[in-house]
């Protein structure tokens, strides 16, 4: 009998520390009215100035594995998907299984904002494949840690924050299909110029600011509202699936402006699409992780409801899956990012 992988737990953890428009106003030439008529976002989180990316994902790390009821020693493998590790090496991952007291493989996925889809699908591959009945897969980044705070076109769009799930083997399909892309001819789109091994940073480098967060606004938007409808249709359509049979829509929280126009093309009704990109504004692989704590802790996921997640971001990169929740309602909002216990 094949073996499939389900979400038995999640976890999520945003940071305490708010940045809303209002005090973006004070440092950049912007105004709360073009940052929400362009994005929908009113606030995001700022990482603690001690904490690095690991931080954010041991949090949400051990909320799910409180969720799950799993003990850290029952973890054959840890996948981050992250863009922000720590440092360029060690991993994020290496860090976190330390912090977690995990005894398992550990490793970084970078795919950036599709970076928990990468993640899951490898998390659901080793499980599927018979190398581990047990996996942690987290999306973390702190994506603030490399915006140009002197850049409005940029830093009003980014947010810290980090999510986990715990996958566990299972006799039904609780991942039922996971479809990925890339296409590198996009780099440019959406990138740190400096700070890697084509462009060390150099004094020069770091006057020119290319160490930091730089993108094509217009391109990247054109590229989420054509690959989001198409990846979300293609993973459908493999299982047999339409669109009117998703309870929900997990998009990345990137902008409201892509959602609503992703609505349009695929569609589907507004209370059928997540969106909390107002108080988090775009934290990259944390974002789907996040959103699936969220519905889950208030009691919007049901065991049997359909979802569909996708992702799109830097890389080119993209990559969309459906679920068949199987975790009963929880009628108690538990402990997480978007609530108190
Ligand atoms: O995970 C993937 C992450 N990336 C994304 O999701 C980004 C997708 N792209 C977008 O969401 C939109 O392109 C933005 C929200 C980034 C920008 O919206 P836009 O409607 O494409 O604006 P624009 O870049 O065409 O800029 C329009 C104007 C420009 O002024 P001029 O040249 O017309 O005088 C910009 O300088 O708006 C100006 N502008 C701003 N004004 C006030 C750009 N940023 C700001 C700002 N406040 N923060």
């Amino acid at each position: 009998m094949k073996r499939h992988a389900a979400i038995i737990g999640t976890g999520s953890f945003l940071p305490d520390t708010i940045l809303t428009n209002d005090e973006l106003e004070t440092m950049v030439e912007t105004s709360d009215e073009w940052i929400v008529s362009r994005t929908g976002i009113k606030e995001r989180r700022l990482a603690d100035k001690d904490h690095a990316t690991s931080d954010l994902a041991v949090r949400a790390g051990e909320r799910a594995l409180a969720c799950a009821g799993v003990e850290p020693g029952e973890i054959d493998l840890l996948i981050v998907g992250t863009s922000t590790p720590d440092h360029i090496l060690p991993s994020a991952a290496s860090i976190v299984q330390y912090k977690l007291g995990l005894s398992c493989g550990a490793f970084d996925v970078n795919a950036v904002c599709s970076g928990f889809i990468y993640a899951l699908h490898t998390g659901v591959a080793a499980i599927e494949s018979g190398r581990a009945d047990t996996v942690l897969v987290i999306g973390a980044d702190a994506l603030t840690r490399h915006v140009d705070f002197t850049d409005r076109a940029t830093c009003v769009l980014f947010g810290d924050g980090a999510g986990a799930v715990v996958l566990r083997a299972a006799e039904e399909p609780g991942v039922i299909d996971i479809v990925l892309g890339s296409d590198g001819s996009g780099k440019d789109q959406l990138i740190i110029p400096a700070g890697g091994s084509a462009a060390p940073c150099t004094e020069e480098r770091v006057a020119a600011r290319e160490q930091f967060v730089r993108m094509n606004g217009g391109e990247v938007f054109k590229f989420a509202v054509r690959m989001i409808p198409k990846a979300t249709i293609e993973v459908l359509e493999r299982g047999g699936y339409t669109v009117e049979d998703l309870r929900w829509l997990v998009p990345h929280q990137a902008n409201k402006r892509i959602l609503d126009t992703v609505e349009e093309r695929l569609g589907i009704d507004d209370d059928h699409v997540y969106s909390a990109v107002e108080k988090t504004g775009n934290t990259s692989a944390g974002s789907i992780p996040l959103a699936l704590d969220d519905l889950y802790t208030s009691g919007r996921l049901a065991p049997g409801d359909l979802i569909a997640l996708v992702g799109f971001g830097a890389g080119l990169t993209w990559g969309a899956a459906t679920i068949r929740w199987s975790m009963d309602v929880v009628t108690r909002k538990a402990e997480t990012a978007h609530g108190p216990a």
